[in-house]
């Protein structure tokens, strides 16, 4: 697939000084918001807080913003991480894909022909499919090198993991915002599209058909609660049980894979293991 996104530059220096042997590398690394960049929410940005349509755009944009996290945190470490990590490294990638496949088909199947019927409009979320097409042969391609490399994880080079996310990253990236923005402009429709109610009953659809100890867990490593000054700590919404599940039973069979997530358990931030250092 030709490439529509320009390489991003990954090995820059930092000023501090490099740590002598055997002294601890304090200098700051590049974390998972670029170089894909974040999306804003609404809520955030101003737009009316009591508007249904701002809740499930900005609900929309804190997945969207888990997806862009895990791509970064791919993007920022895929050439640093040691050979002996390749396998854990390949499983977490396509985790990622796993993710984007099952929010797209949710959308695809049930949210927005919901919005559809409920507007009376057939076709009116024609556009967003159409961009899920744009970027879905270059997914495919990230997942067929990524498979290969399960059976001979010597031959994984993280250089040509970005160059094949470079080819679609743009287009991804662009989607990803413009879908918040469609979201918002459903107003028009007022009361007509229950947006809540129909994002609300998508989401949990997904989170229950999505495998626990895998596509669960790395949008748990990935979504930072304290975003935008923590204010959308709360979502998504999950009972007691399942938070004690998330927090301390499903983690366990795959997690050799989330040391490479953007953020620990308690949904902090944290450094990513091997992220280049922040550019001076
Ligand atoms: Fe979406």
């Amino acid at each position: 697939m030709a490439s529509d996104a320009p390489a991003v530059e990954t090995t820059i220096e930092a000023t501090q000084p490099a740590p002598t042997p055997g002294e601890k590398d304090t200098r700051p690394k590049q974390w998972a918001d670029g170089p894909f960049p974040l999306i804003a929410t609404p809520r955030f940005s101003g737009e009316d807080k009591t508007c249904p349509f701002t809740t499930a755009a900005s609900h929309m944009a804190l997945v969207h913003n888990v997806l862009l996290r895990t791509l970064n945190s791919i993007y920022l470490q895929a050439p640093r991480v040691p050979a002996n990590e390749h396998l854990d490294f390949i499983h977490y990638s396509l985790v990622w894909s796993a993710l984007i496949h099952a929010h797209h088909h949710g959308e695809e199947a049930q949210f927005f022909p919901g919005v559809e019927e409920a507007a009376g409009v057939p076709g009116l979320m024609t556009g967003n499919v159409d961009q899920h097409h744009l970027f879905t042969p270059g997914i495919k391609v990230y997942e067929s090198y990524l498979q290969s490399c399960i059976t001979t994880p010597g031959g994984f080079s993280g250089d040509k993991l970005c160059e094949i996310i470079d080819g679609f990253a743009t287009t991804l990236q662009q989607h990803l915002a413009d879908e918040i923005q469609t979201i918002l402009k459903l107003r028009e429709y007022g009361d007509k599209i229950p947006i809540l109610k129909l994002i609300e009953e998508e989401g949990k659809k997904v989170m229950g058909e999505i495998p626990k100890t895998s596509v669960l867990m790395l949008l748990t490593v990935n979504l930072e609660k304290n975003f935008e000054g923590g204010i959308h700590n709360d979502f998504p919404p999950a009972s007691g049980v399942v938070r004690m599940l998330m927090r301390f039973v499903w983690p366990i069979p795959k997690r050799k894979w989330w040391k490479f997530a953007s953020c620990g358990w308690d949904g902090k931030r944290r450094e990513l293991k091997y992220a280049p250092l922040v550019e001076a």
